[in-house]
């Protein structure tokens, strides 16, 4: 038998990640290719992350510019970037004046941050939403609303609760002793779930009324994904914080959290820091990514792309639910056929994600248009009818 990437993945990366299903080795705009040549639609845009697509010029030259420029300082030094992206995501998510931003790498991390800014109430518990998804790290684990995640690693963060995602259960669990509530304004990893109508200013309003932070975790909604710059803007609240990540960096690593008014007198020097967060090169690549979304009105493209997709999908074969925003979709199936959807589609040259046996999860870049709208019905259309 022929050596293959398959047997160096299995003798060399942590046993930790399952076997992939491809070995890619290039990309454009909405395409990849595989080590044998296979072209791939990709809709799951490497998970939420690949707002431009792949190898965007924008964000190429950008990049490129910047590595040959001044890739990193340390948080010794300040950069051009890194206060051009600051001021770009007080003014893109409404944080204003006011706002702060600290900069970091990965969504864990910026759920670090909030978790370290929660702290700062001197108020020990924190609620989070059964379901939802925060990441992996100890602290970002801690909140994730998956018990099956968080067992093998018990014991984590003490006073973490979580509840129903309903107004009563956060009334019931809300006291002058919490410091904050988490959210994600969609729940991603749990199948693309929205939260129930106006829970998200009820949670306001009850957090507000007790003193406690509104955290959101925008770190799979953000970036013009849903069809808004940021979820919650669909809503009208103002959060105390939102944790950034995946589509502000367009497949750069960068994490980050922006906090609003009082909150952002929080943290005080020497309290919190990281060697990478915020340099230049992965500054100035979120910069060209955030520039080319605006510029390109990419946050109208993906509520207009998402509308038609949406459309699309009622009334395909096992379609039962249409869930999510703009181009942040969830399919629910009648079947729990999930993991044969995908490798139908994957037969069929399409990339999308199965996070349960009976969830499609799509987050395609932002930039598709007709044709890979249209190429997409067609070839999803032929998976779901393949396992009918
Ligand atoms: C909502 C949400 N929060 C946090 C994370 C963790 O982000 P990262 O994998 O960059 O640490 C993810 C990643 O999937 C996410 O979707």
């Amino acid at each position: 038998m022929t050596h293959t990437w398959k047997d160096d993945y299995s003798a060399r990366i942590m046993k930790s990640a399952a076997l992939p299903s491809a070995e890619l080795v290039r990309g454009e705009g909405a395409y990849v290719w595989d080590s044998e040549g296979k072209r791939y639609l990709d809709f799951l845009g490497g998970i939420a992350v690949l707002s431009l697509g792949h190898a965007h010029p924008v964000l190429v030259a950008a990049v490129s510019e910047q590595i040959a420029t001044l890739a990193h300082v340390s948080n010794y030094f300040a950069t051009p970037p890194q206060l051009e992206l600051a001021e770009r995501l007080c003014r893109i998510t409404g944080a204003g004046e006011q706002g702060r931003v600290y900069f970091c790498n990965s969504g864990a991390e910026a759920i670090e941050a909030a978790i370290k800014l929660s702290r700062r109430t001197g108020r020990p518990r924190i609620l989070a939403l059964n379901n939802s998804f925060h990441g992996r790290t100890m602290g970002s684990l801690s909140l994730t609303g998956k018990p099956a995640l968080r067992e093998p690693f018990e014991p984590l963060l003490p006073n973490v609760e979580h509840i129903e995602s309903t107004v009563e259960a956060l009334e019931a669990a809300m006291g002058p002793d919490v410091a904050a509530l988490f959210v994600e304004p969609i729940k991603g990893e749990a199948g693309v779930i929205d939260l129930p109508d106006g829970y998200l200013e009820a949670a306001r309003e009850i957090t507000a009324r007790h003193g406690a932070l509104l955290i959101l975790d925008e770190i799979q909604t953000g970036a013009g994904r849903t069809g808004a710059w940021f979820a919650f803007h669909k809503t009208g609240i103002e959060p105390d914080a939102i944790a950034l990540a995946k589509g502000i960096g367009g497949g750069l690593p960068i994490g980050a959290l922006v906090t609003f008014g009082a909150a952002s007198d929080l943290l005080v020097a020497g309290q919190h820091g990281s060697t990478y967060g915020g340099n230049p090169l992965v500054t100035a690549a979120a910069n060209a990514v955030l520039g080319e979304i605006e510029r390109a009105g990419l946050v109208e493209n993906a509520e207009r792309r998402g509308n038609e997709i949406r459309a699309a999908l009622v009334g395909l074969p096992l379609v039962e639910e249409v869930r999510g925003q703009g181009l942040l979709i969830g399919v629910g199936l009648s079947k729990p056929v999930a993991a044969a959807v995908v490798t139908s589609a994957a037969a069929e040259g399409l990339i999308v994600n199965a996070p349960n046996d009976t969830s499609i999860r799509l987050a395609p870049p932002l930039i598709i248009g007709d044709s890979e709208v249209a190429e997409f019905i067609t070839t999803f259309t032929k998976a779901l009818e393949a396992n009918a």
